[in-house]
């Protein structure tokens, strides 16, 4: 079912999973950019070649705004991005989704992904594996500069949040990597930290959302969380598990 969102642009309700694609209050643009694409590339400025792992590909907003968001400020970037999706019908019909003005320069790559799950020109690859997230992260060896994580919240969709999960994404990462996600969920954050992920919290439009770093060294940049201060506040914290 299309919904509209508060900043213009639409989303979908998911029966199967009960919940939006996206925070209806915040806008499906907006979230995409504020929560995903804004952190991750404020982070790897400068950068000249990025591999990106989109989880999941779902209504495309984060692939498609990652694109907008170069377009628009003008960046020289290698860009390779790599998704999952296991719903095939959806895919099919993203060629006719009612997508934002800003992604009016996209139509070619839109079709394209919809109709072939894949694009690729000098400067752009994209890949959508179409199957489960799991069973390609188990069978990867990309190696990943930023991850958005952004499947349905762990109630419905647990097994894209725990600690075995996100020990299948930490064996992709590069040295600085970065996860973005909408979650701030102590247990999500626990599954992340216990892969020796660092966790922050960064804070846009008085929402609030998590980063995860791939560093050993702590960046004074973001506010960060210290999750053993957390377990110690909080004795029936715990990870996610399988
Ligand atoms: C919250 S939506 C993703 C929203 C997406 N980032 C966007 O911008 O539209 C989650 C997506 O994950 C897909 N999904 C859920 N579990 C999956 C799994 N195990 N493997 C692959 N895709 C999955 C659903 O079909 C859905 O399209």
């Amino acid at each position: 079912m299309l919904v509209q969102t508060a900043d213009g642009s639409y989303t979908m309700y998911s029966e199967e999973f009960s919940q939006h694609y996206h925070s209806c209050n915040e806008g499906a643009l907006n979230e995409s950019l504020q929560k995903h694409i804004i952190p991750a590339f404020s982070y790897h400025k400068n950068k000249k070649t990025l591999h990106i792992l989109d989880i999941c590909f779902g209504l495309g907003y984060n692939t498609l705004t990652t694109l907008y968001y170069i377009k628009k400020h003008n960046l020289n970037i290698n860009l390779y991005i790599y998704s999952v999706e296991f719903n095939t019908d959806l895919l099919h019909s993203l060629e006719n989704f009612r997508y934002p003005n800003q992604f009016n320069d996209l139509k070619d790559i839109i079709k394209a992904l919809s109709k072939d799950f894949y694009y690729q020109d000098d400067n752009l690859t994209i890949k959508i594996y179409n199957g489960d997230a799991r069973e390609y992260l188990q069978n990867s060896d990309i190696k990943i500069d930023i991850v958005y994580q952004d499947p349905f919240s762990s109630d419905t969709n647990k097994n894209l949040w725990t600690v075995e999960y996100f020990a299948l994404i930490k064996k992709l990462l590069n040295n600085n990597a970065i996860i973005t996600t909408y979650s701030i969920a102590t247990p999500i954050r626990l599954a992340m930290w216990e892969n020796g992920l660092l966790i922050y919290e960064i804070q846009h439009q008085k929402k609030r959302s998590t980063i995860a770093l791939n560093t050993q060294k702590i960046n004074q940049n973001y506010k960060y969380i210290d999750m053993v201060l957390k377990q110690q506040r909080n004795k029936t914290a715990k990870a996610y598990k399988d």
